[in-house]
């Protein structure tokens, strides 16, 4: 099974999907199948030498919203064809921290890029690989700024309407896909959050 968690900078895609992660690993299932936690960019030598490139704010490196939605999407090809698609023909469980969906909150509805270019950019670098569903954690982006302690990253330092719009871009990306989307409230504890994410998860978790 491939899970995909998506939600703008600091709504808490990183813990719930160690938590999920932890869930599934205990999954009682027979057979047994493995558990992979993957985030992007990265998850290969390119991807992760390519998430430096892109988030480092020291020194920043300019990159125009053409080249950022290539070079995503360059990392997201290298991730499909050598680390998804294996683990998926071998039967193992993936959770991923973002997929194509940022692509399209971000350099689509964020930084107002063509969303019909940039959904044929992505099938292209995917393969047309879709997760089996997309757990969305909907947070305001004043709230993601509460939680963003530490240093804000290129991506991050764009700044609160940035994120907000980003918010409503993958709200939008729901209606297209209702029945993969499932929106879950990132307000409230850890916990709160993780319960409400195995409720949404219900009818696929194994
Ligand atoms: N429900 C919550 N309530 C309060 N703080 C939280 C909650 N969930 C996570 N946090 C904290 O908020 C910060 C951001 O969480 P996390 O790193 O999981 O988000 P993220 O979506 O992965 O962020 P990024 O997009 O930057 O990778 C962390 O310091 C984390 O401990
Ligand atoms: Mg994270």
């Amino acid at each position: 099974m491939f899970i995909v968690i998506e939600g703008i900078d600091g709504c808490g895609k990183s813990t719930q999907a160690g938590l999920l992660v932890d869930v599934l690993k205990k999954s009682k299932a027979k057979p047994k199948a493995e558990v992979l936690h993957l985030h992007e960019p990265g998850g290969t030598r390119l991807g992760e030498a390519m998430r430096e490139l892109l988030l480092r704010t020291e020194p920043k490196v300019e990159i125009s919203a053409r080249a950022e939605a290539l070079l995503y999407n360059a990392a997201r090809a290298e991730l499909v064809e050598e680390v998804l698609l294996p683990a998926l023909a071998a039967g193992k469980h993936v959770v991923c921290e973002r997929y194509f969906y940022s692509t399209i909150a971000y350099q689509g509805y964020g930084l107002q890029q063509d969303t019909g270019a940039l959904h044929g950019l992505c099938a292209y670098a995917t393969g047309k690989l879709k997760p089996d569903v997309v757990v969305l954690l909907d947070l305001p982006a004043a709230q993601s700024f509460e939680r963003m302690k530490r240093g804000k990253d290129r991506i991050e330092s764009r700044g609160h309407e940035y994120l907000e719009h980003v918010r409503q871009g993958y709200l939008l990306l729901r209606s297209r896909e209702p029945e993969r989307f499932r929106v879950v409230s990132a307000l409230g504890s850890q916990d709160d959050v993780h319960r409400r994410i195995l409720e949404a998860l219900a009818d696929v978790l194994p």
